[in-house]
């Protein structure tokens, strides 16, 4: 049988590289794609806003926008100064997902700049040799193997080359000159820092010498002013050539960093040399009578989201609200998107992802049918949307991302998550920015305890599965309506869903959808912010989050535990969710996850 298994997949790997599955969108005129998605032109009437998760960034992005740049002109500008004061969360050396909504073409793009493994990697990349066990967790991040080729800055160079207003290079000069002058850091860099800085983060030298004082054990505190020299250096070179992290002594840094040990990595120039990002069209759906956008495969997000969705659209949450009963079927519905994405998702290139049928109507109105209003369904799994024979993948993620959105005058939208993967990704710096740990996002092991092949095994060249959901929403009339996304590992999926059934289900402001309650139903239990009180059989954890006043009435937990739920109550969940929403009259208005540092600003 496993032999059986084996062989079917393989067959379909051998067929998938010319078979990748991109639901396509449909322009202006009106009728209706097979997900029902409408996208049409929006007539922009603002001057333009940004949300971002750090002030300096946020202000970088509208330095450029005042300066006549796009919103991918700004994005550029938001990467790069978050890549300084966020550094634990994404920057130069990770990768990213973008969707771009074009309001004149009545387009939606999604921008891959997702890492790749090194083309020696094989299925046992993480596999402890000596054991034949996989590594434990941190081991494989905190390692050279873990670091795919960064990919986020040429993925924001293609986009600059389709909507870029302003030359290649300038967008930089804000964040040269903070990482020249020097920037004060920030509570939740420095409390991360210090605690990350108990693990390895001292290991290697160069990040020993950004993180900890003079001393050398004491990580930077609070206020700090913090400057970064080779950031700079870096970005001018990168102002010049956008490869220049890809090629020539930029990218023999990473590859030195990336090869010492422990556990070093087997990433070549060749790797670095061969990447390329990637466009296709967003992964598009209606829910409801409004339409929601994604990203593609590798990404998850898109096609989870949109699976919780058109799930919630068997139940009028309208009706239900933010009662017991609405919050069991909202957690119904993410177990079961949550179930499929696990089996189904990974890198098109290599693994054919059938999203179309996993978000098909008849097919999630028979996952729906599965939720009962007085019990929760036990040992939720994932259906069958297809014919593939996949192994259940349960690959957990930690919190260390950024989100970011950004409307221009002329009403071009770009909704970004980007990340290094792990706070300070693999714990390594190379010339001024950290190196991600991107690839510990595929599965450890290959096959499942059945022997059914992971979807989302590593191989050479090919992509991890993430569950960034950065998404756009249209209105009926198919214009733009709100950009959401979240970081948060495998909760993004749960924090991006809560946002959009917040603002068209439960008729909320961005700000209010914002600061629902965290809710995250996967695996068997429901991980939620609760009202603090110590429960005798479920942990209390504390994330260093001030989540307590965004938590769930103690009520509304006993209802849902009555149900037959397993609640884990955490004190805070590591949302950074961003939104910008455009009123009926054409204004905008944004939002910011209080649990992080983010702003949202107009011009
Ligand atoms: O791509 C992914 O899904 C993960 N590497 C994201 C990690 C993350 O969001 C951590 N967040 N706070």
């Amino acid at each position: 049988m496993k032999l059986f298994s084996a062989l079917l997949f393989s067959t379909a790997l051998s067929l998938c590289a010319c078979s990748k599955n991109i639901t396509s969108i449909t322009p202006s005129s009106g009728a209706a794609n097979p997900l029902g998605a409408h996208i049409a032109k929006t007539e922009s009437k603002s001057q333009g806003m940004v949300a971002a998760a750090n002030p300096l960034a946020t202000q970088a992005g509208l330095d450029v926008l005042k300066a006549g740049g796009s919103a991918v002109d700004a994005a550029i500008a938001v990467q790069a100064m978050l890549g300084l004061v966020e550094p634990q969360s994404s920057g130069l050396g990770g990768g990213a997902f973008m969707v771009v909504y074009d309001p004149k073409a009545a387009q939606v793009w999604a921008y891959n700049g997702r890492e790749t493994a090194p083309s020696e990697a094989t299925d046992a990349l993480f596999i402890d040799p000596e054991t034949g066990e996989p590594m434990r967790r941190f081991a494989g991040i905190a390692s050279g193997v873990s670091t795919g080729v960064p990919g986020a800055v040429v993925m924001l160079h293609k986009a600059h080359e389709d909507y870029g207003k302003l030359p290649w290079g300038p967008q930089m000069d804000g964040a040269i000159k903070t990482a020249e002058d020097g920037f004060a850091v920030s509570p939740r860099m420095a409390s991360i820092t210090a605690r990350m800085g108990r693990f390895v983060l001292k290991d290697q030298k160069a990040a020993r010498e950004y993180f900890y004082l003079e001393d050398g054990t004491t990580t930077i505190p609070e206020g700090f002013i913090r400057d970064n020299q080779p950031y700079a250096n870096t970005l001018r070179a990168l102002q010049d050539n956008p490869r220049a992290l890809l090629e020539g002594p930029i990218a023999q840094q990473i590859i030195d960093a990336v090869r010492e040990g422990p556990n070093p990595g087997t990433l070549t120039l060749a790797d670095m040399a061969a990447y390329q990002a990637q466009k296709t069209q967003a992964l598009c759906s209606s829910y409801r009578a409004h339409t929601v956008c994604g990203a593609q495969p590798p990404a998850s997000g898109g096609v989870a989201v949109q699976s919780i969705l058109r799930i919630l659209e068997n139940f009028d949450m309208a009706a239900l609200g933010q009662t017991a009963q609405g919050w069991h079927v909202f957690s119904e519905a993410s177990f079961l998107g949550y179930a499929d994405r696990d089996k189904y998702v990974a890198d098109p290139d290599f693994v054919p992802v059938e999203t179309e049928k996993m978000l098909d109507t008849a097919y999630l109105k028979s996952r729906a049918d599965l939720i009962s209003m007085d019990t929760a369904i036990q040992d939720v799994t994932a259906g069958n949307p297809s014919d593939f024979i996949r192994g259940q993948d349960a690959t957990p993620d930690n919190p260390g991302t950024s989100h970011f959105t950004i409307v221009d005058k002329d009403g071009l939208v770009v909704s970004m998550t980007t990340t290094v993967e792990a706070p300070f990704g693999s714990q390594r710096m190379a010339a001024g920015f950290i190196l991600n740990n991107q690839l510990t996002d595929f599965s450890f092991r290959s096959v499942d305890s059945n022997g059914n092949p992971i979807a989302n095994a590593p191989a050479g060249g090919k992509r991890p599965r993430s569950s960034m959901s950065p998404s756009i929403v249209f209105n009926p009339e198919g214009e733009f309506l709100f950009s959401t996304g979240s970081p948060g590992g495998n909760s993004i999926i749960a924090y991006t869903a809560k946002t959009i059934v917040g603002i068209l289900d439960w008729g909320l402001t961005p700000q209010e959808a914002i600061e629902l309650p965290n809710v995250i139903a996967r695996n068997g239990r429901i991980s939620m912010e609760a009202k603090g009180i110590k429960d005798e059989t479920t942990q209390e954890v504390d994330r260093g989050s001030p989540a307590e006043e965004f938590g769930m009435s103690q009520e509304i937990v006993a209802a849902l535990e009555a149900k037959g739920h397993t609640i884990r109550r955490s004190k805070g969940e590591f949302s950074g969710l961003h939104i910008i929403y455009r009123n009926a009259d054409g204004s905008l208005t944004g939002g910011a996850d209080p649990r992080r540092e983010g702003t949202a600003q107009g011009l």
